[in-house]
């Protein structure tokens, strides 16, 4: 295999993820950040943020990975250079591309003094792996260029290239060595073969591993133009929001005319050309992701004057669900006044501590605002959700939440919510031992018998 030097820029969930992974599978790896709290404790061999098996995958790689606040270093160093910074929602919810283009302006910057001192000899293979709408590979390409003139207004030798990231926060180690696909777009030829290069082990799954030893097919490589290779991102984030919101109309509907949500999933998810996936009904979609692709994709499209109507409806199906949970309380609380409500779970989802778009929050904001106290938990997300709410009491076990709780409400299914004792919780809490099921994991009627009222989601 080839080795590359490999500059990774932002050293968050993605970035730090692929600098982590791709120095694994043979690379040298140098992740660099602004942060420079966050810099010198990766330095120390601390990971930041959590993350299944990352830890462990920081710690064997310290021979070919390293961390710095140096981007020109990293530009001089590299023949390939990943872009992961954020991409958060902007204005009217197009994506807010500030922080790729002060990347990509400093990289050029750099380029250029390090063309004046001799100091590179291939082009530099600039990475958009952040989250960009159509036409930020051009756009990405001009700032480099424009940067690069600032310094002396040479030309300077690069690529732009598009590899969108499809990880999934929670699984993001796995998903980056074993991924479903690999989509890269460029205008130039040898920038994808450079890239084919980079990403051989992965695409043939031939590095050396414990973490899965399976044998495995090789990894579809999907090789597009820019636009394209832009697109396939929002396209497979709008789609599987879709698939929710989707799920969460029929659920909708089910409790209307007293079916269940969760056999009609399996009913219709045993279709090939549905797939049993992303079929669980319950409070809905959030996070990092979701929220701001799909808002920034309707943003494009009414930049072209196109009604995105389907993207509004999985966004208006999305919010009712968040509304749904306080009828849900109301209906058997009547007044949450006076009342204490525990909520279980507060991540965005399980297995990570990304609280960015949690339901949680909105949840725990509109139950506080109706007079209720809100005790949260969570097993790794808590203390950050703590400094996010101040009105959110957060403890770290769950019977504690639901002591002289009124009302419960699976909002993260943790394996430790997932498994709760629904005698033990029934014995802790205060009349009418309402447990709201926001995922639809636990079972009914386990939790009827207990003496809990419960409440899913689309359950008849
Ligand atoms: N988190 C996910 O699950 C996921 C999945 C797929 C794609 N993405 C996309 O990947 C991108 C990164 O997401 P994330 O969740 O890793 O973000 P993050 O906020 O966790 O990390 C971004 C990092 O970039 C750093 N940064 C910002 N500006 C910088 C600069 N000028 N120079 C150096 N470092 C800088 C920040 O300090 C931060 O550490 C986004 O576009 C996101 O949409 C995220």
């Amino acid at each position: 295999m080839e080795e590359f030097n490999v500059g990774v820029v932002g050293a968050g969930y993605v970035g730090l993820v692929t600098g982590a992974c791709l120095a694994h599978v043979g690379h040298r790896v140098r992740c660099v950040d602004k942060n420079e709290a966050r810099v010198a404790e990766l330095a120390e061999g601390r990971v930041p943020i959590y993350e299944p098996g990352l830890e462990e995958l920081v710690a064997r790689g310290r021979k070919r990975l390293s961390f710095s606040t140096d981007l020109p270093g990293a530009v001089r160093d590299s023949d390939v250079l990943f872009i992961a910074v954020d991409t958060p929602p902007g204005e009217g919810g197009s994506a807010d591309l500030s922080s790729v283009g002060a990347v990509a302006r400093s990289v050029g910057r750099a380029l250029a003094e390090a063309e004046r001192e001799r100091a590179r000899e291939k082009p530099l293979v600039v990475v958009n792996k952040s989250t960009v709408p159509v036409g930020s590979g051009d756009y990405v390409s001009m700032l480099v260029r424009e940067g690069a003139q600032e310094v002396d207004g040479g030309n300077v030798p690069y690529r732009v290239v598009s590899n969108p990231e499809f990880l999934r926060e929670g699984s993001a180690v796995y998903d980056s060595l074993f991924p479903d696909r690999i989509v890269l777009g460029a205008e130039k030829r040898d920038a994808l073969d450079t890239m084919r290069a980079l990403y051989q082990p992965i695409v043939e799954q031939s590095f050396p591993t414990q973490l899965d030893p399976r044998p495995r097919d090789a990894v579809p490589f999907v090789t597009t133009d820019l636009a394209s290779a832009e697109m396939i991102k929002y396209a497979a984030n709008a789609f599987l929001a879709t698939k929710i919101s989707f799920i969460n109309e029929m659920a909708a509907l089910c409790e209307l005319v007293g079916a269940d949500v969760t056999n009609v999933a399996t009913g219709i998810g045993l279709d090939d050309r549905i797939g049993a996936r992303f079929l669980n009904a319950g409070i809905g979609w959030g996070g990092s992701c979701f929220p701001k692709d799909v808002a920034a994709l309707r943003a494009v499209a009414r930049e072209y004057g196109h009604e995105p109507a389907l993207l509004d409806a999985t966004v208006s199906v999305n919010e009712r669900q968040r509304k749904a949970v306080i009828q849900k309380l109301q209906r058997d609380l009547r007044t949450l006044k006076g009342k204490r409500v525990a909520l279980l779970g507060l991540a965005f989802k399980p297995n990570t501590d990304d609280l960015r778009e949690a339901p949680s929050l909105e949840i725990a904001r509109l139950v506080n605002s109706l007079g209720a106290r809100v005790v949260g938990y969570d097993p790794v997300a808590g203390k950050g959700a703590a400094a996010m709410l101040p009105d959110l009491k957060v403890v770290f076990d769950p019977y504690e939440a639901l002591a002289g709780a009124h009302a419960a409400v699976v909002v993260t299914e943790w394996e430790e919510v997932r498994s709760l004792d629904p005698e033990k919780a029934a014995s802790l809490m205060e009349d009418p031992k309402l447990l709201v099921d926001g995922r639809n994991v636990l079972d009914p009627a386990a939790a009827l018998d207990a003496g809990l009222l419960y409440r899913g989601f689309g359950r008849g």
